[in-house]
């Protein structure tokens, strides 16, 4: 029998999982105790109302014999494509065409299934603190080189802290790819126009994939942060995005998003011939993906349509709320508390003291307040915990409540 050896270099549980599975372990102990969740970023407002009635016309739909649809494209229904197109891209001033545009599962799927076209050997650059999907993925491909210290030798890591105001550094060696998440997870903190063209400007100059995590984009408040990496002039050139409708529309269980592979990313072979990644990716998605549900498309196509944004942003402004007032509270309670603005995370320097896992073990125990420790998301994540705001109003005033004695 074989195995893939790699799998033997992760850790033993994925970051959401252990935490799972220390608070299931003290709610088990603890049954009186009503835990406020506050750790993985996963919607608790119910869908928006379009969105459920395209859901049931789907239903029916697939009820009806004259009506009744079996596999769906691959790549995507047109109709959602055409619906990115225009409903997420047009009003940025960005244009793709339809075929640029490939419909998913989400974004965590795409994320590690991109490492399929871009070839048996890589150097990626991370920042640090990371959303630990691109390192695992990383690892189980055979990319990251040996684990010392908690740090990966084929890794390079761009440190994102409060001494460089969240804003990596560029690298001092050349990646093949970067992954960049801005409005950034688990930081909370965000890059402005300005600043990430640096990062397409740097990417074109040394030939550099960009890997952009889009998931968050809804949650921009400040008018110079853009939603997208193609706001930026010749990211269509270097940077594949990733995008979901799990966080701008609730859809963590209904499972859609997309990913834009623009067809002017060029590569070559050794001998000079063109490959595009737009085709790799459309042969990949076609043999080993059969295609995100009929029902979860039209359920996004509702989302994307004018009244479909405006119910989903019903539901984002009130996880801003949220992060308005737990980084009002906790700031009143002596923290240091970074992100929030333009994100639904924030980013706590833990009390002297303490480190990462004990002040969560804290919170855990003593309050019965889940989070998530920022070592959990890279070294430079130590003396950090991560606060969702997605929670009902009512527990994260709770909460507070519960820390005046902290
Ligand atoms: C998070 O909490 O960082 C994410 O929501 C988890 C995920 O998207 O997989």
């Amino acid at each position: 029998m074989t195995y893939n050896p790699h799998y033997l270099d992760l850790q033993r549980n994925y970051l959401f999982t252990e935490i799972a599975s220390r608070t299931a372990e003290y709610t088990t102990q603890h049954p009186e105790l009503r835990v406020i969740r506050l750790g993985i970023g996963d919607a608790v407002l119910p869908l928006p109302p379009v969105v459920i009635e395209a859901m049931h016309r789907a239903v029916d739909e697939l009820s009806n014999q004259r009506t009744f649809r079996g596999y769906a494209p691959e790549v995507g229904y047109d109709f959602l494509r055409r619906a990115v197109v225009e409903h997420i891209y047009r009003p940025w001033g960005v244009e793709f065409t339809t075929d640029e545009v490939f419909i998913s599962d989400g974004a965590g799927s795409d994320i590690g299934n991109i490492l399929d076209i871009l070839g048996g050997s890589l150097r990626v650059a991370v920042l640090d603190p990371v959303y630990p999907a691109y390192v695992d993925t990383n690892v189980m491909a055979g990319h990251a080189g040996q684990l010392q210290d908690g740090v990966w030798s084929n890794i390079i890591y761009l440190p994102c802290e409060a001494s460089n105001g969240f804003c990596p550094q560029l690298p001092d060696q050349r990646p093949d790819v970067i992954y960049l998440c801005f409005p950034n997870n688990p930081t909370g903190t965000t890059l402005t126009r300005s600043q990430l063209k640096q990062w397409v400007d740097y990417a074109l100059a040394n030939d550099v994939l960009i890997i952009f995590d889009a998931a968050y984009e809804a949650f921009v408040r400040d008018e110079d942060v853009p939603h997208s990496i193609y706001e930026i002039p010749g990211a269509r050139r270097v940077a594949i995005e990733i995008s979901s409708l799990s966080k701008t529309a609730g859809f963590t269980g209904v499972r859609c998003g997309y990913t834009v592979v623009p067809s002017d990313i060029r590569t070559y072979t050794a001998d000079g011939v063109e490959v595009s990644l737009r085709t790799l990716w459309s042969r990949r998605q076609c043999t080993k993906y059969n295609g995100t549900s009929y029902i979860a498309q039209r359920a996004a196509e509702a989302a994307l349509t004018p009244l479909g944004h405006e119910q989903s942003m019903e539901n984002i402004r009130y996880y801003q709320r949220n992060a308005d007032a737990l980084r009002a509270g906790l700031q009143q309670l002596g923290l240091h508390v970074y992100g929030g603005q333009n994100s639904p995370y924030l980013w706590v320097q833990v009390p002297d003291g303490y480190d990462s896992w004990s002040f969560f073990d804290y919170l855990l125990t003593h309050y019965g307040i889940v989070s998530t420790p920022g070592v959990g998301f890279g070294s430079a994540g130590e003396g950090y915990i991560r606060l969702s705001s997605f929670a009902l109003y009512d527990d994260c005033q709770e909460a507070l409540t519960r820390l005046r004695t902290l």
